[in-house]
């Protein structure tokens, strides 16, 4: 039998790992600041789990401690320990608690899983297309978006598709997460409970650009993105550009062409990796843009020329320090002939103003 004094010691050591555990739970930051239904759900899975974990280990620990140093071999004893032969009602309470503390875990995640995965009766159908290294969305009545922007408190259901490789929607304060894969189109629900400016994040290993495949990320209230969803619209309507919305242009031609290959520009992702002054983009996955003109000549071919083949077939000249095979090969196909001259013409720093 274990003697009283064992035990109080016991539950002394197992007061003091519970509070120290406890500490490491509460005090530190694990996760961030929930903006969304789904993520208080799962951090009210996370404190479920942790609280259990905790109790475990402060029986662990006291039970280690308290063994360790009762127990403990003497100077001069060199005889064997007793024999035992296990203890029948112990060994049932050892399978019988875990295995229920399992299965509440397990019960307590389905539930929220479910939950988290069910889009209610009304929401807002949100295109996703994934492509190294770039996000675009598409919004109802065919609006797209370099900026995934949501509405406060209502369910958003993302239809997501990838045009090359696996890639990973991830907002850290919207807890939700979900692989984007070619060939299929998955989905996850988010439901924005506070409105701000939040990251959309790649998680998923998907080449040269991984890191700095993002998304700003803008949580309005209703009003707010209906206003926004409208301009949208009216912007990106009949023609296709946005010449109308910079206001102040001279009109014509050249204005228009300006304006379709800064948005193609935007709308393909280029500034995912390119850096381009014009478009106001530093990432550096790929060759400067801004040096298009030395890289031509380097290639002895005319800027025009060398831009087109560069975006239709990307591996036909390599820029010194960079490798084949991490430009998407697909523009030409994806792009429509007018976006593409004009992207040329853009890129050429023709009709660029
Ligand atoms: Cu896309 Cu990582």
């Amino acid at each position: 039998m274990i003697r009283r004094a064992a035990m109080v010691k016991m539950v002394v050591i197992a007061a003091l790992a519970a509070l120290v555990a406890t500490l490491v739970a509460v005090l530190i930051r694990w996760l961030p600041e929930s903006a969304s239904e789904e993520m208080d759900r799962i951090t009210f899975v996370y404190w479920f789990a942790t609280i259990i974990c905790i109790g475990i280990f402060a029986l662990v620990a006291a039970v280690i401690i308290e063994a360790v140093w009762a127990f403990r071999v003497q100077p001069d004893d060199d005889t064997d320990g007793p024999p035992i032969h296990g203890n029948t009602r112990l060994e049932i309470a050892w399978t019988i608690v875990p295995a229920i503390l399992v299965i509440a875990i397990g019960v307590v995640s389905a539930v929220v899983l479910s939950k988290n995965a069910d889009a209610g009766s009304n929401p807002l159908h949100v295109k996703v297309f994934a492509q190294q290294f770039a996000w675009k969305f598409e919004y109802p009545g065919k609006v797209m978006s370099d900026e995934l922007v949501m509405p406060l408190h209502r369910n958003v259901k993302f239809e997501m598709q990838s045009a090359d490789v696996i890639h990973s929607l991830w907002i850290p304060q919207m807890g939700q997460k979900q692989d984007v894969v070619p060939g299929i189109t998955t989905e996850i629900v988010i439901t924005p409970t506070r409105t701000g400016t939040f990251t959309l994040i790649c998680t998923e290993l998907c080449g040269l650009g991984h890191a700095t495949m993002r998304a700003p990320v803008r949580v309005l209230d209703q009003p707010a993105f209906q206003a926004w969803l409208a301009k949208q619209r009216s912007a990106g309507g009949a023609g296709g550009a946005t010449s109308g919305a910079a206001g102040g242009q001279t009109g014509g031609a050249t204005s228009d062409t300006s304006a379709l290959g800064k948005t193609t520009f935007a709308s393909a992702g280029c500034g995912g990796c390119h850096t381009f002054t014009p478009a106001g983009t530093d990432a550096q996955v790929g060759p400067d843009l801004d040096k298009l003109a030395a890289d031509a000549k380097a290639a002895g071919e005319p800027v025009a020329d060398y831009v087109r083949q560069s975006i239709v077939d990307p591996n036909a000249v390599i820029a010194k320090g960079y490798q084949p095979n991490v430009m998407p090969p697909t523009f030409g196909d994806t792009l429509k002939p007018d976006e593409l001259d004009a992207l040329v013409a853009y890129l050429s720093g023709k009709g660029a103003s």
